[in-house]
């Protein structure tokens, strides 16, 4: 079976390394927000060309704790209403709920999959307060239309970056394209721990110190409670695993992207609709998304063949009975795009013939 996302082949390149880590976190036994926490800190923001990173439990609470640390510098008031895309992975409307804050859904544009500036005009309300975008699948949202409209309208713009670790345009990486940013490293993400994480990137040096109190308890000194905070650090053994495969992200994104341009050339069938690519950086492929009419058959059809595939997601979160109060929306795109979108194997250690096998039995179908 070609596997969709061969985990255990990713993290086994590191394992000396991974061994030598935990060797040394043991000697040490600093084990939360220790020196591996900071050093990951730095590095991760000086990759992404922003001034700060703060670790985090994991990639919703990045987001949250955004929201929330703008409530506390009062940018941002309980009740706001805070625009998100229609078809996101659920966190993305999590957070804006946790935060207290009402999600507006906004219809994407179907050739990226990302938030459409049209959408966004004609959603837009005075009590819009924030733009939660979206850079999906690891391509960049057109993030010069969404400041333009940010700036004009004087709300806040915060890229949810969970899925575009060193996606990059000619502005800059994912991560500092807007006031702030959130990144998850959920294991099977671009940049993965081998648990939970997450981080915030921002340039803004107050919001950067709301969160490094609201991840821990509020507090900068031990014992000393300044707000009202949660237990949402990142931990420092995975910091340090995250340090050594930041290390590799560049070419493994090169990697996916080498995959992705293979498919788009010879991937020929016409009942394969596939993604709309610029060639450029700006795409780090964290999933590769084709649409499909009869997706079930295809699926069983690569099933039988050897092919796993995923889907991201099956089910629009207006439709999830967790958002069952957001049911009665109209939004036609994400629901089409939810019933058809399947992803293909993607990851940076696939071999040449798996890739030739997935595009041989894509053709054949
Ligand atoms: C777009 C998006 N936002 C937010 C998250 C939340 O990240 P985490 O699972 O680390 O909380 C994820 C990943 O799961 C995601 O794909």
């Amino acid at each position: 079976m070609i596997q969709f996302l061969d985990l255990h082949k990713i993290n086994k390149r590191f394992q000396n390394e991974f061994e030598n880590a935990f060797s040394m976190a043991l000697e040490n036994s600093n084990f939360v927000l220790g020196d591996n926490v900071k050093n990951f800190e730095n590095e991760f923001a000086n990759y992404c060309g922003s001034n700060y990173c703060i670790g985090t439990a994991n990639g919703l609470d990045a987001l949250t704790l955004i929201l929330k640390g703008y409530i506390q510098l009062g940018k941002l008031n309980i009740g706001d209403k805070v625009m998100v895309p229609s078809n996101t992975f659920i966190a993305s409307i999590l957070s804006i709920i946790h935060a207290g804050l009402k999600p507006v859904l906004v219809e994407p544009d179907p050739k990226t999959y990302n938030l459409s500036i049209d959408a966004v005009k004609s959603s837009y309300s005075k009590e819009v307060k924030a733009i939660v975008i979206v850079h999906l699948y690891g391509q960049l949202a057109d993030m010069s239309a969404f400041l333009e409209f940010t700036n004009r309208y004087n709300i806040l713009l915060i890229e949810d970056a969970a899925q575009a670790h060193g996606a990059k345009s000619k502005q800059g990486l994912a991560g500092n394209l807007s006031h702030a940013a959130a990144f998850s490293f959920y294991p099977s993400k671009n940049l993965g721990a081998l648990g939970d994480g997450g981080s915030v990137t921002t340039n803004d040096e107050a919001l950067n110190e709301k969160i490094r109190l609201l991840r821990n308890y509020g507090s900068k000194t031990k014992y000393k409670n300044e707000i009202i905070g949660a237990n949402s650090r990142l931990d420092d053994m995975q910091a340090a695993f995250l340090s050594i495969k930041l290390k590799e992200l560049d070419k493994d994104n090169e990697r996916r992207r080498v995959i992705a341009r293979r498919y788009l050339n010879e991937i020929n069938n016409l009942k394969v609709k596939l993604p709309f690519y610029d060639g450029s950086s700006n795409h780090v492929f964290y999933a590769f998304v084709v649409e499909l009419e009869d997706r079930e058959n295809f699926i069983n059809y690569l099933d039988s063949n050897d092919v796993q595939s995923l889907i991201h997601y099956p089910i629009p979160p207006h439709k999830q009975t967790a958002l069952h109060h957001f049911s009665h929306l109209n939004l036609p795109i994400a629901e089409k795009i939810h019933k058809r979108v399947i992803s293909l194997p993607m990851s940076p250690v696939m071999t040449t013939d798996e890739i030739n096998w997935v595009i041989k039995t894509i053709n054949n179908y």
